[in-house]
């Protein structure tokens, strides 16, 4: 399968450079764009340089101590990369559509507003706050109907979030607005403020859910807001529910829900401790390069993806295809409606007592176990998308995402596993260090035996982090646990405090679209979305 995605082109949605305050810019090239490793590009400090004279960028800190000596050599960095990219480690509990949720998250916290700004005059305070993770949906709303740049994500009425029709069959409503030109190439671009949600047709049937979302909230929850203050309301209302959702459904299910409750209910420890709540805060390199990457180990290689695509053919090789950064939406201009999503097999309608929206078990999707296995085809990357030239050998190590991560924790010097147990305890925070033997043999995870002695006793002593995290995620039925868990849960903690709309500053906020007022979970979302129909949460049947 994976030699096909060769050709295609596709954007990572990663970071080349980190610029990390009080630090600045930490940049080498993985073998990409400036081509520094092989020598013919200019040396990453000329190129951190340049990229720093050219633009701010995004806000990234340092919450635990620097790695500096600690880190893998290229060979063990191989050999382990080699190592987790041997298949996944089974089926988890977790049904499939929250590893997308998970990528649509993490566009959300990553996203530089900045980038729909380009044609108004941006303040500095803007710039900051544009370029500063948030939890607040600018990967969906851009920066709202009224920026010049940003209307046109907008229907005529300034309120609505537009859609677009699928071909063969068509319908209206079941892909992401797509745009107009005289090439092949602008007509099929997706006209969302991220673009990275089209990188694949998973993620990009996400978002549709989350316009969809929103439109619901405009058609139903208004009555009585003066006009003017009608799309902030749907906004307010929209985001809101989402943290909610993130919180009390999203995390609790990648992390153990003891460490989420305790974070949101007593408060962080480690990571920006006592920060004014509206303060623009900053994205830990500690859950960029490491705790959040979980999402990684969750992708499948193949889905049941709906009546026509199942029974495993709907290959992960397809939903790259049938998106339009990715692939080429298969050679078309719009997505092809046969590939529209069943949300019945991506979710688990039960949990809202909706058996009528259920499929039988082996029709539905389970994201992968939290482990430190990835799937196959996830070592052989489109070079394109990690900058790497068309010709890049299939087995090049580049291609490999466990390699790459990997070696971002070294670009930047990150902490282990071990250091951040340290650093914890010394903050407060009950964590318990896994044994050199728990490292080495995890449960059913990655498989050390192939790393030369010397570079096996490397990884147990200084375990880089974002595999220490998915080893403690195995060991700990699937779900991240101690320094990941506390990772993530205080990220999205500070991250929801310091956004425009924020359940963390405003306590007296309570769902209102869900079944009662302390629940809206995901399964609540699409509900609402999709107006429980059956029709529209799985219109092929
Ligand atoms: C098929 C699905 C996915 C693919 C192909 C993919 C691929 C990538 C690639 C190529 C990178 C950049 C690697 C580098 O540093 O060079 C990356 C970064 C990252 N990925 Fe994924 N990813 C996927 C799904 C996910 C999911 C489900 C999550 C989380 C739930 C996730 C979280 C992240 C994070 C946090 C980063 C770092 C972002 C940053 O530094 O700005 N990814 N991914």
């Amino acid at each position: 399968m994976a030699p096909d995605w060769k050709g295609r082109h596709m954007v990572t949605h990663g970071s080349e450079s980190y610029y990390v305050i009080g630090e600045g810019l930490l940049a080498e090239s993985l073998g990409g764009r400036d081509g520094s490793q092989n020598g013919a590009g200019p040396p990453a400090a000329a190129r951190a340089a340049a990229v720093t004279a050219s633009s701010p960028p995004f806000r990234f800190s340092r919450m635990g101590p620097n790695g500096s000596g600690r880190q893998l050599g290229e060979g063990a960095r191989k050999k382990l990369g080699a190592a987790m990219a041997r298949a996944g480690g089974g089926n988890s509990q977790i049904p499939a559509g929250f590893t997308y949720l998970g990528q649509f998250i993490d566009h959300d916290l990553t996203f530089d507003k900045t980038t729909v700004m380009l044609g108004t005059n941006i303040t500095p305070a803007q710039m900051l706050q544009g370029r500063s993770p948030g939890v607040d949906l600018d990967s969906l709303y851009g920066a709202g109907p009224l920026d010049p740049e940003s209307a046109k994500f907008y229907a005529a009425d300034g309120l609505h979030l537009k859609m677009g029709k699928t071909v063969g069959p068509a319908k209206n409503g079941f892909d992401l607005p797509r745009g107009a030109g005289n090439t092949a190439a602008k007509k099929r671009k997706a006209i969302i403020p991220d673009p990275r949600n089209d990188e694949n047709l998973a993620v990009a049937q996400t978002h549709l859910a989350m316009i969809r979302f929103h439109n619901r909230v405009v058609d139903t929850q208004l009555g009585g807001v003066p006009p003017a203050q009608k799309f902030e309301k749907a906004r307010e209302i929209v985001t809101k529910h989402y943290q909610w959702m993130i919180h009390t459904d999203y995390l609790p299910r990648i992390a153990k829900a003891v460490v989420v409750n305790n974070v949101f209910n007593n408060g962080r420890k480690v990571f920006e401790v006592g920060a004014t709540p509206t303060d623009v805060p900053t994205m830990p390199i500690e859950f960029s390069i490491a705790g959040f990457r979980l999402g990684h180990a969750m992708v499948r290689a193949a889905y049941n993806w709906n009546k026509i695509f199942d029974n495993g053919s709907g290959a992960l090789e397809y939903l790259f295809i049938f998106s339009a950064l990715g692939g080429d939406l298969g050679g078309d201009t719009k997505l092809a409606g046969t590939w529209i999503a069943d949300f019945r097999r991506l979710y688990d309608f039960s949990e809202a007592n909706k058996p009528n929206l259920t499929v039988p078990p082996n029709k539905f999707n389970r994201a992968m176990r939290i482990d430190t296995r990835i799937v196959d085809p996830l070592q052989h990357l489109p070079p394109q998308t990690v900058g790497l030239p068309n010709n890049a050998g299939f087995n090049d190590v580049r291609r490999n995402l466990a390699f790459r991560n990997l070696t971002r924790a070294r670009m930047v010097k990150l902490a282990t596993g071990q250091q951040m147990v340290t650093f914890m305890k010394n903050h407060g925070v009950n964590v318990t260090k896994l044994t050199k033997a728990q490292i080495r043999d995890g449960n059913n995870g990655a498989d050390l035996g192939h790393l030369t002695q010397a570079q096996r006793e490397a990884v147990l002593k200084n375990t880089p982090l974002w595999f220490y995290v998915l080893r403690e995620a195995e060991l700990n039925g699937g779900k991240l646990s101690g320094v990941g868990a506390r990772i993530v849960a205080e990220t999205f903690h500070r991250a929801m405090e310091g956004s425009t709309h924020s359940i963390v500053r405003d306590t007296s906020f309570k769902p209102s679209l869900g079944p009662n007022n302390h629940t809206f979970r995901m399964v609540d979302l699409l509900l609402f979305a999709f107006e429980g129909k059956k029709t529209l949460l799985a219109p092929l049947g």
